[in-house]
């Protein structure tokens, strides 16, 4: 394994161990919701948000500790939200991470509401965590409202984007709301931690507005040039459903440049911290080439 690899098989590890921890088991409720819930978090997924919180926390010195409920806490909000973005409602699809989506599992109703008591869940966990000040943990509840509700706000977006010609600006805000905004969040959430000063929190900031908007213009390339069975979700939805992406936009080609530019960008703000920024430079890096 490169270091890259060992880096993200710590990260899966340490983020894992610490929602199973937090999320109530599925025996101490007579009730499906913790079921439900684990069902979605547990299921594997990248934890890229989790392991960027960590990246840019550790690179300003904060200890994974510090961290680490934090980044739990991103990939709860994450989660839920790509339980409801599943609902037949939403983008109504019937494969994530490599096994039924939560309504098909569990119905409608209950999906629903283990995405709501995930979002709960991750604002308790911020506002609980011994290991922060209380002023630290007031800012980190405020970083991830105002990014969970710029992510709800791109989903709207997208919903009614569907079947449009839509200028490539919209497009941008949609990509920048919808999946740019919690990949922020989680960077930021980390820097916070970490005390970072105004200048590196900017830097930081620019950095992973880059990068968010990377990740969703590879996502929008994946839906259409990798499988199923890859991507344990369903490939090729973005055009059966009339979706607004890059690739739709562009074509492939154009697309693919784009998310290349997405990704200097990102790796040329890290000039802007004065630390050791490689491991963000690798995390852009598996960005542009993930395969899933
Ligand atoms: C999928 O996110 C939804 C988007 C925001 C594009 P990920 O690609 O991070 O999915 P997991 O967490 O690895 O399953
Ligand atoms: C989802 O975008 C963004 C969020 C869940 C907030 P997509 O709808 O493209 O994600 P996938 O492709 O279903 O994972
Ligand atoms: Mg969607
Ligand atoms: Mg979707
Ligand atoms: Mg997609």
């Amino acid at each position: 394994m490169n270091g890259l690899e060992i880096f993200f098989a710590e990260c899966v590890k340490a983020v894992d161990a610490e929602l199973d921890k937090i999320i109530p088991s599925a025996e101490s409720e007579p009730n499906r919701l913790p079921a439900a819930m684990r069902w979605s978090v547990l299921a594997g997924g990248k934890r890229f948000r989790p392991a960027l919180c960590l990246a840019v926390g550790e690179m300003f010195g904060a200890s994974r500790k510090s961290l680490l409920k934090t980044a739990a806490a991103m990939e709860m909000i994450h989660t839920y939200s790509l339980i409801h973005d599943d609902l037949p409602a939403m983008d109504d699809d019937d494969w994530r991470r490599g096994r039924a989506t939560c309504h098909k599992k569990f119905g409608e109703a209950t999906a629903i509401l283990a995405g709501d008591v995930l979002q709960t869940l991750a604002f308790q966990t911020l506002a609980e965590d011994a290991n922060l000040s209380a002023e630290v943990r007031v800012k980190l509840i405020a970083e991830l409202a105002k990014s969970a509700a710029k992510m709800v706000d791109g989903q709207q977006m997208d919903l009614e984007a569907e079947g449009k010609s839509i200028r490539i600006e919209e497009l941008e805000t949609i990509h920048r709301n919808k999946t740019g905004a919690m990949i922020c969040g989680a960077a930021r959430s980390g820097a916070i931690i970490a005390g970072a000063n105004e200048a590196e929190l900017n830097a930081v900031t620019n950095y992973a507005e880059s990068l968010g908007l990377l990740f969703q213009i590879t996502d929008d390339l994946l839906d259409v040039t990798q499988t199923t069975e890859v991507l344990g979700k369903t490939a090729g939805k973005d055009a059966k459903a009339e979706k607004a992406t890059y690739v739709s936009l562009y074509g492939l080609d154009e697309a693919r440049k784009l998310a290349e530019a997405a990704h200097a960008r990102a790796c040329g703000e890290l000039k802007n911290i004065e630390k050791e920024t490689n491991l963000l430079r690798e995390l852009a890096g598996f960005i542009l080439e993930r395969r899933k």
